[in-house]
Formats: structure tokens, sequence, C-alpha cells
């Protein structure tokens, strides 16, 4: 089997990205192949660059036919969005569909949605007074953060916790979750339908 070939969409530093790079080396099942950004200054960029990654920088991610050309489906098998900002264009998302996930730092259906990234994230978490946070790797459809979920991990959320150390404890959680579900993914050859992982 032939490894699978992941493009990871990122707007950020890339720490997810790292993750994904730092577990793919030497792995027989997936690689990543290529990083796409809306940022040409993002952390993620640079990190491609030292791993020898090709990179491609969207002149209007809102363009359907800017995004499918850059991540031409002949050259890759599964999208990863990790830290990308932007709304995926629904023609691209329909040409995905069940090939592109997006790590979200909560435990989704909870703060998710529009806006909801960042350090808004974990300050709506701790507002809520809820006992626990986590990550969730989930589908991408049409909007923000309510594709089917494939795999969360939790966190517990700590007296005293900011919405800086809260980020930290999840970013950590994320960085183990994602890793493990692209590489189960590629165990079962990328599922042309929903699956859900423990
Ligand atoms: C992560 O918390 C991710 O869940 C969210 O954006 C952040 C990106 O961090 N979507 P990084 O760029 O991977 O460090």
């Amino acid at each position: 089997m032939t490894a699978v070939r992941v493009a990871v969409l990122a707007s950020g530093g890339g720490t997810n990205l790292q993750a994904l790079l730092d577990a793919l080396t030497d792995s027989p099942l997936a690689r990543v192949a290529r990083v796409i950004t809306n940022r040409p200054t993002a952390g993620a960029v640079e990190r491609a660059r030292r791993s020898g990654v090709p990179t491609t920088v969207l002149r209007d991610p809102d363009d359907a036919a800017e995004l499918l050309a850059a991540l031409d489906e002949r050259a890759h098998d599964l999208v990863v969005l990790a830290g990308y900002l932007r709304l995926v264009p629904p023609a691209v998302v329909a040409r995905f569909r069940w090939r592109m996930i997006n790590i979200h730092p909560a435990l989704l259906p909870a703060h998710g949605g529009p806006g909801m990234y960042g350090r808004r994230v974990h300050e709506a978490v701790l507002a809520s007074g809820a006992p626990l946070s986590g990550a969730t790797v989930h589908y991408v459809d049409e909007q923000y953060d309510r594709g089917q979920i494939i795999a969360q991990a939790q966190v517990p959320v700590l007296p005293g916790d900011t919405a800086e150390t809260l980020a930290a404890r999840v970013l950590e959680a994320e960085h183990q979750l994602l890793p493990r579900v692209v590489l189960e993914l590629a165990r079962r050859g990328v599922p042309s339908e929903p699956v859900r992982i423990a």
C-alpha cells in the first residue's frame, strides 16, 4: 500500500503541522505532501520548508478553482485543516467529502462556529464553567466546525485556569489526537464513508 499523501492547510504558527510532520517521519502509512496557506508569513510555512515539504500560498482563499488546483486530488488523498482560519468553498468541500478533516480546540458541538478560534474558545469554555475541555477532529463541511465528529480527546479544566493555561493543555492533546486520527484513517485507506475513531 502506498503512503497516503496528506495536504495540510494552515494559517498560523503550525504546531499541529509540526506534530504531524514529526509523527509521520519514516511512516509507511502517510506523509505530508504539501502545505497550503492563505498567509505567506505563517509559521507553518517555515516549518514546511525546514522539512522539505512544498508549499503553496493562496492568492484568494475564497477562489474554489485556485484551491482545487493547489489540492490537486490526483496528488493528495487526505486534506487536513490545522489552524486554517478560512471557510473552505463549498465546491472544494464537495470534491473532498469525507477526505477533509479539521482540528478544533474544544469538545464540539460546544464552543465552535464562526469567530470561535484561538483564545476566544478557551474564554468561552471557562465562562461556561465546564469541568472538561479538549480537542475535536471532525470532517469539514460547508459550515465552520459543524462536520461529523471523528474523534475527541478530553482534558480537565483546572481551578485557576486562564485562557492561556487551558489553551496550552488542549494544544498538547491536539498534538496527540491529530496524528493518531491521520494514521488511523491512513491505516483504513481513507474510507469514502464517515468513520468514528474511539
Ligand atoms: C489550534 O488550537 C487548532 O485547534 C486551531 O488553531 C490552533 C492552531 O495552532 N484550529 P497551530 O497553528 O497548529 O499551532
